[in-house]
């Protein structure tokens, strides 16, 4: 990791300048989203129990949050992850270094930051430096792997529905556990962006159930040595995981055990 934070840092002093020459763009952006916000000031953007202003309202339910809709996005779930796993790790743009002045570890970090304009994907530099071809600009830097398609086109598609918070009941489904349907998922999103063919933190490579050919520990290996569960659920000696981020949901905990519970088939 030291190597890779010295990549890291060095990439980011080089990106500084093209930074600079969006700078005035994104300024104005900024205006433009500010007064968007000031506008809509006292609009709820979420309605949480749809029951707006009701004063008898001493049911149940109050608490409890609108079903997922598979249409949105939600970013503490669905985006959130992606930063931690590709952006946040240290000497990067976690709340420690946030190289270049970004921080991407939390909702109002990211807004924070500047790098995205609500409803515009296309003139959002957070876009811009995950899709260049140009190798000097593109975030993750090299040696790290760009981030895959559906990844970047989530991330377009939460900025474009206007780069919300919104919250969400997913319910916890724990009914037909799998490595390929459940586990893979997971990894994918919360995990993958460290733990690759080209940067295995802990000599971990988890986009396989099996071990690399360099003999990094594959899927497979990690649920059988204990750490992959240790890890996520903070016991035993293991490093917490994902790494600077927070923990992981309690579904995802939860699919995590059973599946290695039941002996971490792949299936
Ligand atoms: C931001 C980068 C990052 C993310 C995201 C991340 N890891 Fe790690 N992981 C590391 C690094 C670096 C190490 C090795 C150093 C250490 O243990 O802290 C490591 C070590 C590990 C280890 C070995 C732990 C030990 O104590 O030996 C396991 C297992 C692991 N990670 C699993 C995961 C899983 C599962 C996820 C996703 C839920 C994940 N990691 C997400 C960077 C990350």
């Amino acid at each position: 990791m030291h190597e890779l934070n010295s990549i890291c840092v060095s990439s980011f002093v080089k990106n500084n300048r093209s930074m600079v020459s969006t700078y005035s763009k994104l300024t104005i952006a900024f205006l433009v989203v500010l007064l968007i916000f000031s506008a809509c000031k006292h609009e709820p953007l979420v309605t949480i129990n749809g029951n707006n202003g009701g004063g008898n309202g001493n049911g149940n339910g109050n608490n409890s949050l609108p079903p997922c809709d598979p249409d949105s996005v939600y970013f503490e779930q669905d985006i959130l992850p992606l930063f931690t796993s590709n952006c946040n790790m240290s000497g990067c743009h976690n709340s420690a270094s946030h190289a270049s002045g970004i921080d991407l570890s939390s909702y109002a970090a990211v807004m924070n930051s500047n790098v995205v304009t609500p409803g515009q994907s296309n003139n959002s530099n957070l876009v811009d430096v995950i899709t260049t071809s140009n190798p000097g600009d593109i975030m993750p830097p090299p040696p790290m792997t760009a981030m895959p398609t559906v990844q970047i086109q989530l991330i377009k598609k939460w900025i474009n529905q206007g780069a919300l918070d919104l919250h969400c009941d997913n319910g916890c489904d724990t009914t037909n556990v799998t490595y390929t349907a459940t586990i893979k998922p997971i990894l994918q999103n919360y995990c993958l962006g460290c733990h690759n063919a080209t940067s295995s933190g802990g000599g971990y490579n988890l986009t396989n159930y099996a071990d690399d050919v360099n003999g990094n520990l594959g899927v497979q290996s990690s649920a059988l040595n204990g750490s992959l569960s240790g890890s996520v659920h903070y016991t035993g000696t293991w490093s917490h995981m994902p790494k600077g981020g927070s923990q992981l949901p309690a579904c995802e905990l939860t699919k995590i055990r059973i599946w290695v519970d039941s002996g971490a088939p792949n299936n």
